[in-house]
């Protein structure tokens, strides 16, 4: 390194970074033979991120020396100059907040160590193998250099007359002879989707936070004074409100570079602009809170482009606590009891929605009717087995638990008062949908929803 030089910090930091570029960078480095199908799978991956709204960039082996690295060879020295610059010039592009696939054959450990301990300076590094046997490279040879290699014309050609070392530990490998282009890159996007959260953590730290939550709603629940001030501003279900409110907004801020959309506060909306958004209800139920029946619960949802992934309902009376969990195709939704009062909390339960579609339970609310409603279960009700009433979210907890099956809500409703148990309902196996029938999305301009909307534990329950 030179003399006399001096490295100035960033204008903007890691996380203002991740925030304008709306994801986490990762450098994802495919090392592997030459004809392996390194660029192939790579190219294929960045299609369907590309798709999916993520920016990436691929700094492919043998276009990088046409330009950056056009003065090297195959030297041992000069391939290690290759993969030095490749690696500082993918941290850099990490560092502007990209995700990058870097394909080039890095055909020794050492090199492969370099590669990952310049870049992990910086940002994420995982080292993809792609494992295609020499045999099927050959017989590809997409650029004839295996042949002429074979005939001698290219000196130290790695495979022929310069070695490759497989990896000591790779995050991936793929083998392009055995599994098409398009699971290989499956493999890919996967892993890069799956570096741009921690469920386990975030949906952790969000029980934390509607734990504590819960604790301060229940410090006025539980005050003698309770009836008195209820009418006036400073009622009590105000205080809990905004105390529960402040909880967990300061808790999840630290959580993901997520906006935050709470009944409670200001609307920002810079939330817009972000992929990733807490849609949060405090405290709801507050009728339910008010005549002290305990049905009012505490409501986190971390919405990923308008989609809740992980949902978190707290009741903090009963101490029961409900997480719907959905990414990737893959859900997982479960109930834990978790009391405010310190007590040692249970061990996690699978949840799973009811399998009927007929004789019915109906869930009801204890605050809300309407002639439509009256209608809908009147026309319907030889379906219908039973009634069931609870306030709240809970509702669509007890449909995520299988204890009930269906539920319609006319008229008007928040995002907040939905967002959370559509996690948990769709991670038990079951369906939340606006009234006709289209998605319910989160983190819109408007968080009105106008039209009403129903849980079903299934699409055959659906009343007509
Ligand atoms: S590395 O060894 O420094 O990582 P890199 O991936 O940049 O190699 O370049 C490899 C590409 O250069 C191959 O895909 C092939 O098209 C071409 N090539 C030309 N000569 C050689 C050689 N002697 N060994 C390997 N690849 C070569």
């Amino acid at each position: 390194m030179s003399t006399n030089i001096t490295y100035t910090p960033d204008a903007l930091s890691a996380s203002e970074r991740r925030i304008a570029m709306g994801q986490r960078p990762l450098v994802v480095w495919l090392c592997g033979l030459s004809g392996s199908g390194k660029t192939t799978a790579a190219k294929d991956a960045e299609r369907r991120l590309y798709s999916l709204g993520y920016k990436t960039y691929l700094l492919d082996g043998d276009n990088v020396r046409h330009g950056l690295c056009s003065d090297l060879e195959f030297t041992d020295a000069d391939r290690r100059e290759n993969i030095r610059r490749l690696a500082e010039c993918a941290s850099l592009m990490a560092g502007a907040g990209l995700i990058v696939f870097v394909s080039a054959i890095t055909p020794t450990r050492e090199l492969q160590a370099l590669a990952r301990e310049i870049v992990s300076k910086h940002a994420g590094f995982s080292l993809c193998y792609v494992d295609t046997p020499i045999d099927v490279c050959r017989s590809r040879d997409p650029k004839g250099l295996y042949r002429k290699a074979d005939a001698g014309l290219i000196k130290d050609f790695t495979g022929v007359s310069a070695p490759f070392e497989a990896p000591e530990s790779a995050e991936l490998t793929l083998d392009t002879s055995k599994d098409d282009i398009v699971g290989c890159a499956d493999v890919i996007v996967r892993h890069v989707l799956s570096s741009q959260i921690d469920l386990t953590a975030a949906a952790e730290k969000m029980r934390a936070a509607a734990l504590e939550a819960g604790k301060a709603i229940m410090e006025v629940y539980s005050r003698d004074d309770f009836d008195v001030r209820l009418k006036s501003d400073d009622s009590p279900v105000t205080a809990a409100d905004l105390a529960a409110n402040r909880i967990i907004c300061e808790a999840v801020k630290d959580i993901y570079d997520a906006a935050v959309l709470t009944e409670e506060s200001e609307d920002d909306p810079t939330r817009l602009l972000r992929r990733w958004c807490f849609v949060i209800d405090p405290l709801d139920g507050t009728k339910e809170f008010v005549s002290r029946n305990g049905e009012f619960t505490v409501n986190i949802a971390l919405v990923f482009d308008g989609h809740p992934v992980i949902g978190v309902v707290y009741v903090p009376v009963t101490g029961e606590m409900y997480t719907g969990i959905k990414w990737l195709g893959e859900k997982t939704a479960e109930k834990r009891i978790m009391p405010y009062d310190g007590g040692e909390p249970s061990a996690p339960e699978k949840i799973h929605v009811s399998d009927r579609d007929d004789h019915l339970i109906v869930m009801g609310s204890r605050s809300f009717s309407s002639k439509e409603l009256d209608e809908l279960l009147e026309r319907n009700k030889d379906r219908i087995a039973s009634f069931t009433v609870s306030g709240s979210s809970l509702k669509g907890c007890r449909i995520a638990e299988g204890k009930a099956d269906i539920y319609y809500r006319f008229g008007l409703t928040h995002e907040w008062d939905t967002a959370a148990m559509q996690a948990v309902v769709e991670a038990a196996g079951g369906i939340l949908r606006q009234i006709p029938g289209q998605e319910m999305t989160c983190n819109r301009p408007d968080t009105l929803n106008r039209s009403g909307f129903y849980i079903l534990n299934k699409e055959s329950s659906a009343l007509k």
